[in-house]
């Protein structure tokens, strides 16, 4: 209870002074720097792990409570898990001795980094040292070149129930990436503060958003050459990290240090490594490709039909329309309204879209409402009954305030939750059967907080003010933590639009220690119940608002509440980039805008980027003008344009889902990944290439019409439109409104398929292979097909197209056959024209223009030539053209 006399007090001068200057967070600059006042540990007994790494106890080497109560006793933990990963575990070993309460993440909740069956300490990239002048710290260099990628010399290890920080040089003018959620640039400034505190925050620039990612990637450039590793901090506690000129400090207020250091050297294998520990990506369905269309505030079943009917008429083609939470009766989760979303009329429509092969994706809140016992509400009353929500400390239903008004909150950590959880998908699903979730507010978003803000309902925090982890005299102060991370909610406490730190799941785990994993547990469930019974062991397709570390084992995510303004457009390239890194390669803005009214020309330039992103809707809030893209002729017209380019693209695109799915390899990605050798891409955020063939370059500004581009050297560059080199790189180039730049890379080999108005219909077209050639007249090309839409496949392929010496190959291994032609093949870069060309070893006619050959297999000169599939064979079993 003496905490609760220190947070009074707080509150007071806060109420005086502004609430920045006297909690100690990062603003504050007279709260005391714990490097001045603690004195760090001490290492001890060494013992060698062999072939794994060592272990040690650190002791406490002098008190300083400067934030909790320091922890005497930790245990050191260093294990060489492969040759590429090193972790460096530090946890407290006698809790007793300090009385005080502790929480770590269990290893079935969110996976831990083993060591490999051939790791070798002494094979490693990395190597581990450390010393206890004056205090206990440590470093892990590059074995190669001696490089010290993270040293925590001359700052003191700080270990404490309410407040851990360890602090690591930065080497001057770092590229930094990753920490988020947050918008900003996608190169971390230095003097900003990553907070990762999951909360709903209507894309504030800087702030904490909705989920947490701590894991970070440095690029360092050395003799024109980059090299590049990974650090991530498996913990899930609030926490934020300071960015400086010259050093990183990381500050949690709870958990443990499990640290994990990734060699790279390669962008590319830093992210890989990485996802190696947090999990692969979901495989998804071919549809989720699709465009993508919702809108929150279609008021009726007409109304939306009216929508789907206008985009018809227009011939945009929508593959999936979502239901925002106007269909809901009082807008409770799984049920539908009877006087506006009558139930028979929505089926009707329903079965009209899956008849046409398009699909449907309703939204699901966390929170579910509290009614009374007379108010048929099944899922509130089997949640009572089940005991599936969250608890005050007094075990009653902990109630806060989300759109239907009082809510109580599924406790994803509690025994009958996937029983429970299960039924309310599966219900739902047999009365609507939607083909995907879009899960919501599920930060935990709760609009009434235990400060500050009114509910319209007795608060029920009032008595869950204390730690229930451990009794103590140490008791941990759960609302007001003596140090207070920097969270950008109103108010800026822990328990802001959100529940209380004190909010209880099963078996006493505390709020405090597991907020933000909440929305990483409720996609985790809601995969489990699709796939195991929902969804006939299809792969699901969810797109979450929170995640964490690893969500997107089984969600996609999309940018949150972003605005219907400029720098939002060109922000979501930093966050799509970012979420590459954080293995959700599924990321997509909302296009448009989704706050304020969007306008013609910042909707057309939206409508355009989006597209080339993995996942692609158009959504936008109940209060901001209509911005379907026929609402203005010239954004329909840019919009078709650009989804016509997309379709095109879906098998290659597909292909870089699968990529990610077996091996962690990214959608979008950075020109500084591609380019390794070129210092000058780094940080770079206004272009970005889709997997390793594609470059976009967008107009980000108003007004604009004429763009200059940058053009890696290293590589030639084709224009897609033109299919001509790009012969002069200075020189601006022309983007007119409704015109996206796009670049084919040198070397590339794309299959593209020809569009249809769903990706259903667009899997039925004929086959085009576009060969870019590099400067070695060289090229190479991969293509991933199954049926599209099963967990488990019964029948894959997977090809790799080779061009080398004039002879453009295939080499199929898998056994799915596909059914469709392949109707031209197109040579971009074939600078003299020739005399022959042979397709399958036959004579095939052919065009030669402007370094373009183009040869067309179903023309009727050819079509003796023409590649038929039957059932055993296809296109891609037997495929050379050679050209001399
Ligand atoms: C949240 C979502 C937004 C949705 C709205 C209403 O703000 O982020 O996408 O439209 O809730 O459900």
């Amino acid at each position: 209870m003496m905490m609760d006399g220190i947070v009074v007090a707080l509150f007071a001068g806060a109420a005086l002074g502004g609430w920045d200057s006297v909690v100690p967070t990062v603003k504050n600059s007279t709260a005391p720097d714990p490097q001045d006042v603690c004195h760090g540990y001490k290492a001890d007994n060494v013992v060698n792990v062999p072939g794994v790494g060592f272990t040690a106890t650190l002791d406490l080497a002098g008190r300083c409570n400067v934030y909790g109560v320091d922890i005497s006793q930790l245990g050191l933990s260093v294990q060489y898990q492969s040759k590429n990963r090193l972790s460096v575990s530090i946890i407290p070993t006698n809790l007793k001795q300090d009385n005080v309460s502790f929480y770590e993440i269990p290893d079935d909740e969110l996976p831990q980094g083993h060591v490999d069956v051939d790791a070798d300490p002494d094979e490693s990239d990395l190597v581990f040292e450390y010393s206890n002048e004056p205090s206990f710290w440590f470093k892990v260099a590059r074995r190669s070149t001696g490089d010290v990628l993270f040293s925590t010399e001359g700052a003191h290890l700080v270990f404490e129930n309410q407040f851990l920080e360890f602090k690591t040089q930065l080497p001057e003018g770092h590229n930094l990436f990753g920490l988020g959620e947050t918008i900003e640039d996608f190169k971390i400034r230095s003097g900003s503060t990553r907070t990762l505190y999951n909360a709903d925050i209507p894309d504030h620039v800087g702030a904490n958003l909705y989920g947490s990612h701590p894991f970070y990637m440095e690029d360092r450039y050395q003799s024109g050459k980059l090299q590049s590793h990974g650090v991530y901090l498996r913990n899930a506690h609030p926490q934020e990290v300071l960015i400086g000129e010259d050093s990183l400090t990381w500050r949690t207020i709870g958990g443990s240090i499990e640290l994990y250091f990734f060699s790279g050297p390669s962008p590319a294998e830093v992210i890989r490594q990485y996802q190696h520990v947090v999990g692969y990506p979901a495989m998804q369905q071919y549809w989720t490709l699709g465009f993508h269309h919702c809108r929150w505030g279609y008021a009726t079943v007409e109304e939306f039909e009216s929508v789907v009917d206008r985009y018809q008429q227009a011939g945009i083609p929508v593959e999936t329309f979502w239901s925002d939470l106007d269909y809901m009766d009082k807008r409770r989760d799984f049920t539908f309204d009877p006087e506006t979303y009558p139930l028979e009329k929505f089926q009707g429509l329903l079965n009209k879209l899956h008849s046409k092969g398009q699909h449907y994706v309703p939204l699901v809140d966390a929170a579910i409402n509290v009614v009374d016992e007379n108010v048929d509400y099944n899922t509130y009353h089997s949640g009572v009954h089940n005991n599936v929500f969250m608890k005050n400390s007094d075990d009653s239903v902990f109630v806060g305030e989300v759109w239907p008004g009082p809510c109580a909150f599924p406790d994803f950590l509690s025994f009958n939750i996937s029983h429970w959880w299960v039924n309310q998908l599966d219900n739902f699903h047999r009365i609507v059967p939607y083909d995907g979730i879009w899960l919501d507010m599920n930060e935990v978003s709760s609009f009434c907080t235990s400060e500050g803000q009114s509910c319209d309902h007795p608060s029920s925090t009032d008595h869950v003010l204390e730690d229930n982890g451990f009794s103590g005299p140490n008791i941990r102060n759960l609302e007001h933590p003596p140090y207070a991370i920097n969270n950008s909610v109103t108010p800026n406490v822990l328990g802001g639009r959100t529940m209380p730190p004190s909010a209880v799941h099963a078996n006493g785990v505390l709020e405090y220690d597991w907020h933000n994993l909440y929305g990483y547990d409720e996609a985790r469930a809601t995969y489990v119940a699709l796939v195991e019974q929902v969804m006939d062991l299809k792969r699901p397709f969810l797109i979450s608002r929170s995640t964490f570390a690893g969500s997107g084992k089984y969600t996609g995510h999309w940018g949150g509440d972003n605005h219907s303004k400029w720098p939002y457009l060109r922000y979501s390239i930093s966050q799509g980039l970012s979420f590459s890194m954080f293995g959700i390669p599924v990321f997509g803005t909302d296009t448009c805008g989704f706050l304020g009214d969007a306008d013609e020309e910042l909707c057309n330039r939206w409508s355009q980027l989006n597209a080339f992103f993995s996942f692609y809707r158009n959504h936008n809030d109940i209060q901001a003008s209509p911005q379907e893209y026929y609402i203005w002729p010239s954004v329909e017209e840019a919009a078709k344009k650009a989804i016509e380019i997309r379709y095109w693209l879906l098998p290659y695109m597909y292909t870089l889902l699968f990529n990610a799915n077996k091996r962690g390899d990214t959608f979008l990605r950075a020109l500084s990944w591609e380019f390794p050798a070129d210092e000058s891409l780094a940080g770079l955020d206004t272009q970005f290439m889709v997997g390793d063939s594609l470059m976009v370059a967008p107009v980000l500004d108003p007004g604009v019409t004429k763009l200059k581009v940058t053009f890696p050297e290293d590589a030639l560059w084709y224009d897609w439109y033109t299919d001509k080199l790009v012969k002069k790189p200075s020189k601006k180039v022309k983007a007119p409104l409704g015109h996206i730049p796009l670049y084919i890379r040198g070397g590339s080999i794309l299959p593209l398929q020809h569009p249809g108005s769903t990706t259903r219909e667009s899997r039925q077209g004929d086959w085009t292979l576009v060969v870019a050639l590099d400067g070695n007249s060289e090229a190479k090309g991969e293509l991933y097909l199954d049926d599209g839409e099963s967990l488990l496949q019964e029948k894959t392929s997977y090809t790799t197209f080779t061009v080398k010496d004039h002879i453009l190959t295939a080499k199929k291994s898998g056994n799915f056959i596909d059914p469709n032609h392949l109707s031209q093949i197109k040579i971009l870069g074939v600078k003299k024209s020739p005399k022959t060309v042979l397709f399958n070893s036959h004579n095939v006619d052919f065009d030669h223009k402007h370094h373009t050959l183009i040869v067309n297999l179903n023309s009727p000169s050819s079509s003796e030539q023409t590649v038929l599939s039957n059932q055993d064979t296809d296109w891609l079993d037997h495929l050379t053209l050679e050209w001399m």
